[in-house]
């Protein structure tokens, strides 16, 4: 099973400079609850946005072309690599960043898409849109803001048509 999980705004923006545009802790939570005992396969701009390096108790994989130490990950130079090294594991989840997201969503079976309620702050990094005709929406649970919630926010599972 390939899933992708981001966050994403209504401009589906995700991030700026090579940081997140948010900080929710509820969507870290969620995160690493779906994430932790899997397979993570990120690009390398992403790994090295990573504030502590590798994600504990994942198995961390990274796409470069030029492949070199990624402390706690593995390196592969294509995702098609990636992917048969993985063939295995019984979930794997697409990470990041927007290149990668872009290249996966025509073979990803899951999305696990946290939407947040903002359109203002500024992006350089998006996710490519997501197409009704090939996407269901099977989960909705939406959370106002709150004193650690800056903005409300969706959690939202779609799954292939
Ligand atoms: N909102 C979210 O949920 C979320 C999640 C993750 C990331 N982000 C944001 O996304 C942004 C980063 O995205 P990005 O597109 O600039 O960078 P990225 O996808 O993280 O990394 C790009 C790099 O990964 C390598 N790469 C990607 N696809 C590859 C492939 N198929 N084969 C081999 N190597 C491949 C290349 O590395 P080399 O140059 O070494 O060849 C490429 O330069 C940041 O702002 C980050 O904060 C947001």
């Amino acid at each position: 099973m390939l899933s992708i999980i981001v966050a994403i705004n209504k401009n589906r923006g995700i991030g700026f400079e090579n940081k997140l545009l948010y900080w929710l802790p509820n969507d870290l939570k969620r995160f690493k609850a779906l994430t932790t005992g899997h397979t993570i396969i990120m690009g390398r701009k992403t790994f090295e946005s990573l504030p502590k390096g590798a994600l504990p108790n994942r198995r961390n994989i990274v796409l470069s072309r030029s492949c070199h130490d990624f402390p706690g990950a593995e390196c592969f130079h294509s995702l098609q690599e990636a992917l048969e090294q993985c063939k295995e594991e019984e979930e794997v989840y697409i990470i990041g960043g927007a290149s990668l997201y872009a290249e996966a969503l025509p073979l990803a079976d899951k999305l696990n898409i946290t939407e947040i309620e903002d359109s203002e702050k500024e992006a350089d990094a998006f996710f490519p849109p997501i197409n009704s005709e090939e996407w269901k929406e099977v989960q909705r649970e939406s959370h106002s803001t709150d004193e650690k919630h800056e903005y409300a926010y969706h959690f939202v599972d779609y799954e292939r048509i």
